[in-house]
């Protein structure tokens, strides 16, 4: 939690330095509030002493006419006001959430996972949304607040300056017990905002699992969870509100005694002639205007008060370590990839050991061994998302850590256990993102065996549903096979990507592979002994070590070999 002073505001100034004449536009209108809010109070003056005691018949057409320019103005300048800082905003939040949306995608894998995406979403969406309504709505209500108190301490002092001192005495003691209640709103900017963290992780979880929540009959126990939820947040909620409008009451008092004074005094120098009526009473109404802006300024300033801890949070996320995409590019195609000494420890835990393989241009590598073995995690330090804790990942000789990591992925068609799958259309799952090439996609459908797309009444414009919910496991699988293939990337990186098809179209599919590994460097991680017989080495992972490795034959006769896939011997 950030304590400096000033911090959240240093931090948007960086922003709002971008719209400097926006924002010079909108505190003219503010002063232009202030200042007509003065004058309504002031007109008192001559409305009295003129008009009425004096009994001036020009004045009748006159003030009148004044009183309606003057609230004319005011109308346009609160309009003004309220339009530009509204766009300021808008524009600065927008910016905010552009650039942490890129922080995100750009984060290193390893800074990002500890993040859970209800909290990611929380940060994104609502604590930029209470900065929009901090920066378009409480800052400029603050500061016409404080330009009309101004405006208003000038026309009393103006007016009658001893009098003046009555009303200000009172009006700085309010400030007092506004500073203590702010702290108290700072600490629990951070406790609602975390509860709506917790809140947003409950609907993604449950919704993500409606099935086994429904089947599990856990409906009304996640009911229970969610409810209690709702239950703390409405209290810190409440403690906000209750320390933010504690303010008024007690301001009610102070300005109770300020108005009396001056009516005592004031009432007794207009009694002896020494004050007119018509100052007397702007005077007063002045003083009395005086109490809507304090209320506004006391009331923002516990607002912004708040925004320390929104923009901590924010921060929190335009921090994250990011990936460093200014290193020299790879210069030519894979032509050698290897793992020297290569170990990985995740929080003590050692999850790879001491790995020593390389892959050469045109290679079949299979990676076997059991579940939880490490083999997914080789993938993590071979894409850059990791760093070895130990050891070296050496491409064409030359260290991971000192390579363009964009340039390393360009070379890279991957299928991943959990086939992602987004919620567009199947065709632009298969393509995603690269120019449409009917050639090439046609070819990867057909080597892919989408033959499926055909039942599909809007064939592959077919919108696939969230993480592909409508489609079957194994047909996920193969458009993200036919996705791979389309990339047609020198490398070819396949993950468990058959593991959900009938035997009948894996060997389909094998088939087809066949035909890219005889094209490409391909690095295969697979269960079924199948997949693996056509792989020039084959690699027996446990518990993060080699056990074996070699051409099929002679790795099949091992004893780990046989382990690994049950086999008896
Ligand atoms: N980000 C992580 N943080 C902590 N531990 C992890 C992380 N990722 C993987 N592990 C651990 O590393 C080990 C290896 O996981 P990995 O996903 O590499 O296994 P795998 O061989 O691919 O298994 P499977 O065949 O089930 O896919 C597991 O014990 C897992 O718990
Ligand atoms: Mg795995």
């Amino acid at each position: 939690m950030a304590t400096k002073k000033w911090y959240g505001l240093k931090f948007l100034s960086k922003y709002f330095k971008q719209y400097k004449t926006t924002i010079v536009f909108a505190l003219i209108s503010m002063a232009g509030v202030a200042i007509t809010s003065a004058l309504t109070a002031y007109i008192m003056k001559p409305l009295l002493n003129n008009l009425f005691i004096e009994k001036n018949e020009q004045m009748l057409y006159m003030i009148p006419l004044i009183i309606i320019s003057i609230f004319s103005a005011r109308g346009a300048f609160r309009f003004f006001s309220a339009y530009l800082s509204e766009k300021i905003g808008v524009e600065i939040t927008q910016d905010i959430r552009a650039k942490l949306y890129e922080k995100i995608l750009n984060s290193k894998m390893d800074a990002i996972e500890h993040k859970s995406l209800s909290d990611i979403n929380t940060r994104v969406i609502e604590t930029v949304l209470n900065l929009h309504q901090i920066i378009s709505k409480a800052i400029p209500k603050y500061l016409i607040g404080f330009m009309t108190i101004l405006a208003l301490v000038a026309t009393i002092l103006y007016l009658n300056w001893r009098l003046s001192l009555f009303a200000i005495i009172f009006a700085v003691i309010v400030i007092i017990p506004v500073k203590v209640l702010g702290k108290r709103v700072k600490k629990h900017v951070h406790k609602s905002e975390s509860y709506v963290t917790e809140l947003n992780e409950r609907i993604n979880e449950t919704f993500n699992n409606l099935d086994i929540v429904k089947v599990y009959n856990q409906v009304d126990n996640e009911r229970v969870k969610f409810s209690k939820y709702l239950k703390e947040y409405k209290k810190a909620l409440l403690k906000l509100v209750k320390y933010q409008e504690l303010t008024s009451p007690l301001m009610e008092f102070f300005v109770s005694l300020s108005v009396a004074s001056v009516v005592f005094f004031g009432g007794y120098e207009v009694i002896h002639n020494r004050m007119s009526v018509g100052d007397f009473f702007a005077f007063l109404t002045a003083l009395m205007m005086l109490y809507s802006p304090i209320k506004t300024v006391t009331k923002y300033s516990l607002v912004i008060n708040m925004l320390d801890g929104y923009i901590d949070r924010v921060e929190n996320i335009l921090n994250l370590e990011q990936e460093d995409n200014t290193k020299e590019r790879l210069s030519s195609e894979i032509e050698e990839i290897e793992f020297i000494n290569c170990s990985l420890k995740i929080k003590d835990k050692k999850i790879l050991n001491n790995l020593n393989f390389s892959i050469k241009r045109g290679e079949t590598i299979a990676i076997v061994g059991k579940t939880g073995a490490g083999k997914s995690s080789i993938l993590t330090l071979l894409f850059g998302f990791k760093e070895p804790t130990s050891g070296d990942i050496l491409i064409n000789k030359k260290s991971i850590k000192d390579i363009n990591l964009l340039s390393l992925r360009e070379q890279i068609s991957y299928v991943n256990q959990a086939s992602g799958i987004f919620n567009i259309s199947i065709k632009d799952n298969i393509i995603y993102g690269l120019d449409y090439d009917e050639h090439r996609y046609k070819r990867a459908i057909e080597l892919a065996h989408c033959e499926f797309i055909g039942s599909f009444k809007e064939r592959d414009n077919f919108i696939v549903g969230e993480g592909g919910k409508f489609l079957s496991g194994g047909q996920r699988q193969r458009i993200a096979l036919a996705r791979a293939l389309y990339k047609d990337a020198p490398l070819f990186i396949l993950d468990e990507a058959t593991s959900a098809l009938d035997a009948n179209t894996e060997s389909l599919i094998q088939d087809s592979l066949a035909t890219i590994m005889k094209q490409k460097t391909t690095l295969i991680i697979a269960h079924r002994l199948q997949t693996i017989k056509q792989a020039d080495i084959v690699i027996v992972l446990s518990e993060g070590k080699i056990v074996a490795s070699g051409g099929y034959d002679e790795v099949s006769k091992t004893k780990e070999f046989k382990k690994n896939f049950a086999l008896k011997g």
